[in-house]
């Protein structure tokens, strides 16, 4: 089967990543919540990092659909040091706004931001989305020293040029780079800032591949080794 791959300007007009179907509203806490889903206590983190006397503590959320954590999050803490940015390529953000948080409307892949950040994550995102690899490794780069990255991933969606699952070619790699990943849960963490490289070169995106182990259609990535 020849399979086509879309750059990033066809990848995210796909009916597959901007459709209205997939969760954008997952809360905070709960059996289908944040914390669940990236296994930290988010609340936990910032009330202790802010009780430790933290100047601020900065939270960036890449692909946060409504944002609906990031706001419920936000009137938790109820503290100004708290400043979160949520970003999603669609402009669906939940309201009322809070002070503390500003949404982005913008494409994870082209995000320059601004600050460096305690935590960063992506909730069910890096499926959509078309060089994985390059939106973790910048966001690696976006922490501060003591920040911390979570995001689901699934390795199944990272293939070669052949396309056949990176697997093994890519966990060493990134477990060189400074990632951690969890193949049980289909995790991948980094703490710490890193200017991490990978040895691969971002071919293109799937959006035909079918559904993910979420059950929802997804986007397979597709490298060439370097
Ligand atoms: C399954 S939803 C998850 C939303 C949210 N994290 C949650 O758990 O409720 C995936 C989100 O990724 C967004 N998305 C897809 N590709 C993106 C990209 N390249 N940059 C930013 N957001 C993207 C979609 O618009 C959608 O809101």
């Amino acid at each position: 089967m020849v399979v086509r791959l879309l750059d990033d300007q066809a990848l995210e007009r796909s009916s597959v990543v901007a459709n209205c179907a997939m969760n954008r509203e997952r809360g905070l806490t709960g059996s289908n919540g944040y914390g669940r889903e990236l296994g930290v206590d988010v609340l936990g983190l910032i009330t202790d990092r802010l009780s430790g006397g933290a100047g601020t503590f900065d939270w960036l959320d890449l692909c946060c659909g409504t944002g609906k954590a990031l706001l419920e999050c936000a009137r938790l803490v109820g503290d100004p040091r708290l400043r979160i940015t949520g970003v999603d390529l669609v402009d669906f953000f939940a309201g009322p706004a809070h002070p503390g948080v500003e949404f982005v409307t913008a494409s994870a892949g082209s995000l320059v931001p601004q600050r460096f950040y305690d935590l960063i994550t992506c909730v069910h995102g890096l499926h959509y989305v078309g060089d994985k690899l390059d939106v973790l490794t910048r966001a690696a780069s976006w922490l501060k020293a003591d920040g911390l990255l979570v995001a689901n991933l699934d390795l199944a969606a990272v293939l070669s040029d052949r396309g056949r699952p990176l697997s093994r070619r890519l966990t060493g790699p990134l477990r060189s780079a400074g990632f951690d990943y969890d193949a049980r849960r289909r995790r991948i963490t980094c703490a710490g800032q890193r200017q991490a490289s990978l040895p691969f070169r971002y071919l293109g995106a799937d959006d035909q591949a079918g559904p993910n182990y979420t059950g929802q259609p997804a986007v397979n990535s597709y490298y060439a080794s370097t």
